[in-house]
């Protein structure tokens, strides 16, 4: 069995014409609309998008802890229709063999990273685009929120997101 036999064919040279790949990174606890805006923004920079979510070790390393384990947060991402692939990421360091193994054309981020250079760098080998956050929301938030029983609001998504997805629905249909 091939390590990559659960993407779409990829040649044996490691080039793919015509697909254009999109790769991004976060934990994604407590998924919530903020996340689901994301994803779906930068599956329309694209034709496949692979989601790294950290693994519960990695986030240990970095002194935090998830509320949902790896595999839940994996689980829910998968449910996604915006999302082809989820993967674990377990490093700062993967990056470029993740670009390289899934042939990815664009790191996407959240505007929270841009011009980190833990993603700047990437650009020797990919595009790299960091997309506007959603704004009053975060996964923070939302357990400092319930901590204080104040109750979840989520403002409409702008209506150019809308109109673009629902665009891709017809085109799909
Ligand atoms: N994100 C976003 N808008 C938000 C919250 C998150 O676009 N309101 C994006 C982040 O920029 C990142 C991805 O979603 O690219 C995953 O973010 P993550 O850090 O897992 O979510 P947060 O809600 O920011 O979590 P935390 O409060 O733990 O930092």
């Amino acid at each position: 069995m091939n390590e990559n036999d659960d993407l779409f064919p990829l040649p044996s040279d490691g080039t793919y014409k015509g697909l254009r790949r999109v790769l991004t990174y976060g934990t994604f606890d407590l998924l919530h609309y903020g996340h689901v805006r994301l994803l779906r923004r930068a599956a329309q920079l694209g034709d496949y998008l692979v989601v790294a979510i950290s693994t519960d070790e990695f986030n240990a390393g970095k002194g935090k802890k998830s509320f949902y384990s790896y595999e839940v947060r994996k689980e829910m991402l998968e449910s996604i229709r915006y999302v082809d692939l989820v993967i674990p990421e377990y490093s700062w360091e993967q990056k470029v063999d993740d670009v390289k193994k899934y042939g990815i054309d664009v790191v996407v981020m959240g505007g929270d990273w841009a011009g980190s250079e833990r993603f700047e760098y990437l650009r020797d080998y990919c595009d790299v685009v960091y997309l506007d956050r959603t704004p009053g929301i975060s996964t923070t938030q939302v357990k400092q929120n319930l901590n204080k029983s104040v109750p979840g609001s989520a403002p409409a998504a702008p209506a150019d997101d809308a109109a673009a997805d629902d665009a891709t629905d017809e085109d799909e249909a």
